[in-house]
C-alpha cells in the first residue's frame, strides 16, 4: 500500500516538473515547449506502437498523463499580445474564433483523459488510444497552426 502511493505521487511530481519545466514569462516560448513536451510523449508512444520499443503500460500512462496535463494548461497560453514572434505557428484564427480552439483543447483533454481512466493492458489497447489522440492533435493543427517547417 505504502508503495503503491509513493509511486503515485511520484508519478504526479513528474507531471508537475514536465509543467513547471515548460513555464516561462513569455506564453509563446512557454507554449511551443509544453508541445514540444507532448510531441516527445506521443513520440514515446509511437514508438510502442512502431515496435520500436517494447509495450510499457507505466511509461505509457505517464506520457498519456503529460498530454492531459498539455491539454488542460495550452488554451491559458495564447493571450491577446502573443500573435506573433518567435517564429510562432499559432494560426490567427485562435484569436479569431477561441471558443473553436478551446473546443479543440478540449477533445485532447477528453481523450486523454479517458486513457488515463482506462489505462491501456495491452499494444492493441495502447494503439486505439494513440489513433484516438493522435486524432485530437490533427483536429486542432489543421485548423489552428500554420506550420512552417
Ligand atoms: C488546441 C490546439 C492544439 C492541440 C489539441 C494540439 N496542438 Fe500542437 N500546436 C498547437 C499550436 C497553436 C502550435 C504552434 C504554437 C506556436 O508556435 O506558438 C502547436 C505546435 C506543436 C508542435 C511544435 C512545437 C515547436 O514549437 O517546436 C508540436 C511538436 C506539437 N504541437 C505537437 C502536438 C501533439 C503531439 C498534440 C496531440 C497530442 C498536439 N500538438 C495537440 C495547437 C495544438
Amino acid at each position: 500500500m505504502i508503495r503503491k502511493v509513493t509511486v503515485a505521487a511520484g508519478a504526479l511530481m513528474l507531471v508537475a516538473g514536465i509543467a513547471a519545466a515548460s513555464a516561462s514569462d513569455d506564453p509563446i516560448a512557454s507554449r511551443q515547449a509544453m508541445m514540444k513536451n507532448t510531441g516527445a510523449s506521443i513520440g514515446a508512444i509511437v514508438k510502442m506502437a512502431k515496435g520500436e520499443a517494447e509495450f510499457d503500460a507505466l511509461a505509457a500512462s505517464l506520457a498519456i498523463r503529460a498530454m492531459n496535463n498539455s491539454a488542460i494548461g495550452i488554451v491559458h497560453l495564447f493571450p491577446t499580445g502573443s500573435e506573433t514572434g518567435m517564429d510562432t505557428e499559432a494560426a490567427p484564427k485562435i484569436w479569431e474564433d477561441m471558443a473553436g480552439f478551446v473546443e479543440k483543447a478540449k477533445a485532447m483533454e477528453e481523450a486523454t483523459a479517458k486513457a488515463i481512466a482506462a489505462p491501456a493492458a495491452s499494444l492493441d489497447e495502447l494503439k486505439a488510444q494513440l489513433g484516438e489522440i493522435g486524432g485530437t492533435c490533427k483536429g486542432c493543427h489543421e485548423t489552428y497552426r500554420i506550420k512552417k517547417s
